[in-house]
């Protein structure tokens, strides 16, 4: 499975794509609001990051960055068949935080398995 991006939470993603721009000769290639979110891709070439801004604290990346601070949220690999690749993590006894997928940001399916089962890392499945 490839990786597709790194999530990070930040309170400011346009300040933050600015100088990720600059700094690591990145493309902004999306912007987004997104349930609760502004959302920006920055395209690496190989992979993109994805930067969360809450629009508000009683949001999950407003209570994440309260809990928290700004920082890596999650790490996304990419999927053609996210339905299999669910169902690979059910029988490989990992707990789901999505039963099922769901829309995600920029017109993608996703889903989420939680973090305890996956070395404490939160994994997110993309198909595009
Ligand atoms: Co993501």
């Amino acid at each position: 499975m490839r990786l597709d991006h790194v999530g990070v939470a930040t309170q400011d993603a346009v300040s933050l794509a600015e100088q990720y721009v600059s700094l690591f000769d990145a493309d902004l290639v999306h912007e987004e609001a997104f349930q609760g979110m502004n959302v920006c891709f920055l395209d690496l070439g190989n992979a993109y990051l994805e930067l969360l801004e809450p629009t508000g604290e009683e949001t999950t990346i407003g209570r994440y960055l309260a809990e928290n601070g700004p920082g890596m949220h999650h790490v996304a690999f990419v999927t053609d068949d996210i339905e299999d690749a669910l169902a690979n993590a059910r029988a490989e006894g990992v707990s789901l935080v999505d039963e099922e997928p769901r829309a995600g940001a920029w017109g993608h399916t996703v889903a989420f398995l939680h973090p305890r089962d996956t070395g404490g890392v939160l994994v997110e499945y993309v198909e595009h």
